[in-house]
């Protein structure tokens, strides 16, 4: 089943200029960009987006990370995408990634943990409706 998911590269990811390293192992996976932009998204933005985790104590932190530098968001299309990114992006503490995958390889710290993926479909068009509300190609 085709679908498509929403998937962020970090401000720490972007500094560390990993932007090409990311896509060029998704698009190896034979998943395809359906939406690519490079953004300082407003904080209502991120609070949306990370809404289920409002109370939470890292939710101030991760809302101020994300809408205080640039980060990527995409649109990925393929296969079980959603489970397919899922997996590569690996487990949300990199220390406990698998080599591999994108956090498991590229990240350190939860709180640099490189990227973030939509966890279901359901999440996934929800997510995608906040991040491209203009719609995909
Ligand atoms: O990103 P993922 O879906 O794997 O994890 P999450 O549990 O939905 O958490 C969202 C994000 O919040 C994580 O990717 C971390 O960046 C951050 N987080 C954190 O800083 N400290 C935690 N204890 C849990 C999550
Ligand atoms: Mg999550």
């Amino acid at each position: 089943m085709s679908e498509t998911t929403l998937v962020l590269i970090k401000p720490g990811a972007v500094d560390r200029g990993l932007i090409g390293e990311v896509v060029r192992r998704i698009e190896a996976r034979g998943l395809r960009l359906a939406g690519l932009k490079l953004i300082q998204p407003e904080r209502a933005t991120v609070e949306e987006h990370y809404a289920e985790h409002k109370g939470k104590p890292f939710y101030d932190g991760i809302c101020t990370s994300l809408s205080t530098a640039p980060i990527v968001a995409m649109a990925v299309k393929g296969e079980n995408a959603v489970l397919a990114i899922r997996t590569m992006m690996g487990a949300t503490k990199p220390v406990e990634a698998a080599p591999g995958t994108v956090r498991g390889d590229l990240g350190l710290t939860i709180e640099d943990n490189v990227c973030h993926s939509a966890a279901t479909s359901d999440d996934a068009q929800r997510e995608l409706g906040i991040w491209f509300p203009e719609g995909l190609l």
